[in-house]
């Protein structure tokens, strides 16, 4: 096969590369390692920024998203037993608006398939080739027959555990990481939401966040040690622990049910740099990870398909590769600051245990800043509506 952009992985990154690259008369092929059924039962993000949102407009793929998503203006945050709303809209002029990851993959897909734009699913053994030349291709396996896929340009759209940031020579690039000594236990359940916007709550016992998918249907976290297991905790335990950590009239408005959906994630902030190596790119979580508390990662993930997008696109209109050059400075610039607001938010709201007495006041005295200082206000919100492009 031939095609313009070899694209791995159909996650978000992906998706919506593929469909602005179709949109604008690229031709491209994404290749996945998972089923689609799989790729849409990962319950993960939920808040999107007003850039994702404009970008999902322009790939022609946010209807339901205008009509089903929650807009929200503003967030909660708990400590000392007591909720303070920050203003985002206020502060920032923005909103976020609350559309489950699930439900934007799905849109894409669809999407991809009504342009008839090929994906091919359950694709093994990927392996890519001669990206440091001019003519770069990708191999696989379907059905145990080998196939090759020759292109001008590979998008590494495949996650932090994809294939494409480890075929690259490890000499070639340098990595940042923390990884945190928690993680986080994720509900997902048929209940109406605790309150009408999210929670983030600080508490001695760890870190909890009341978040929604719909008017019916909620999402819950907590911190966890990180070598918490899904099975150590049954639903009451979850929903016994959820109600210690938040204020008590909150803990009294959370509406327990069956857990549709119970699922851990480790929390790591992650970087390699640079994110371009000859003709392949990386976009999204191949690149870089964030700890969830910002709601920053697939947000980032379409900023990085923003930057690509354009350059693809330069490229092809003119055959100019100044913006394919400037692409890994341009990506990595937003996402250090996007790497640093997540930090620090997972920081100011975790029970971290090293941090002793000491650390804990600081904490507290953050949080009263915070939420009783405009200027501090005015941070918080200008990142978590997300910086811009
Ligand atoms: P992925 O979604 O990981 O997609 C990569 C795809 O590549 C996958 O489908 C995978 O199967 C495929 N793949 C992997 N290896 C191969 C291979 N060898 N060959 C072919 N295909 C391969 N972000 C936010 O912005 N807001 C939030 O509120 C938020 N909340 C989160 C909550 C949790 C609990 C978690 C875990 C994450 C959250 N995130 C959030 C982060 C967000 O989910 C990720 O940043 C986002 O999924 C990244 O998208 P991606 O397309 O880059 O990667
Ligand atoms: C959700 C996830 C987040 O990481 C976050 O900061 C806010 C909401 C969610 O899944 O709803």
């Amino acid at each position: 096969m031939r095609t313009q952009v070899a694209i791995i992985g159909a996650g978000p990154a992906g998706l919506l590369l593929g469909q602005l690259l179709s949109r604008a008369g690229i031709d491209n092929i994404i290749l996945e390692r998972s089923s689609a059924d799989h790729v849409l039962s990962r319950v993960r993000a939920g808040v999107l920024e007003g850039g994702t949102v404009a970008l999902l407009d322009e790939a022609g793929c946010a209807d339901r998203l205008h009509a089903e998503g929650l807009v929200h203006n503003g967030i909660e945050i708990a400590f000392s037993g007591e909720c303070h709303r920050i203003d985002l809209k206020r502060h920032s002029g923005r909103s976020v608006t609350v559309y489950g990851q699930t439900e934007v993959t799905r849109d894409l897909m669809e999407a991809r398939a009504a342009l008839g734009r090929p994906t091919i699913y359950e694709a093994a053994n990927v392996e890519l080739h001669e990206f440091d030349t001019a003519a770069p291709y990708v191999t696989f396996t379907r059905e145990d027959i080998t196939e090759r896929i020759d292109a001008d340009f590979i998008a590494g759209c495949d996650g932090f555990h994809g294939i494409s940031r480890r075929s690259v020579p490890t000499a070639a690039f340098s990595v940042f990481e923390r990884v945190y000594p928690f993680g986080w236990l994720g509900v997902l359940a048929d209940v109406p939401p605790a309150a009408d916007e999210l929670i983030y709550a600080r508490h001695a016992r760890g870190f909890a966040l009341c978040s929604m998918r719909s008017p019916t249907r909620s999402r819950y976290y907590i911190q966890t040690d990180a070598a918490d297991k899904v099975e150590m905790w049954t639903d009451d335990a979850f929903w016994d622990e959820l109600r210690r950590r938040v204020p008590a009239d909150a803990a009294d408005r959370v509406v327990t049910g069956p857990s549709l959906e119970k699922s851990m994630a480790q929390l790591r902030s992650f970087v390699a740099e640079p994110m371009r190596f000859g003709r392949l790119f990386l976009c999204g979580d191949a690149a870089h990870i964030v700890p969830p508390t910002g709601a920053k990662g697939l947000n980032l993930a379409a900023s990085d398909v923003h930057y690509l997008f354009g350059a693809i696109r330069d490229y092809f209109d003119s055959r100019s590769e100044a913006a394919l050059d400037t692409y890994s400075a341009r990506a990595l610039a937003r996402v250090w600051k996007a790497e640093r607001f997540s930090w620090w938010m997972t920081a100011a709201l975790h029970n971290l245990p090293e941090q002793g007495a000491f650390g804990e006041r600081l904490q507290i005295a953050e949080l009263d800043y915070l939420t009783h200082s405009d200027a501090a206000a005015s941070v918080l919100a200008e990142n978590y509506v997300g910086l811009p492009y």
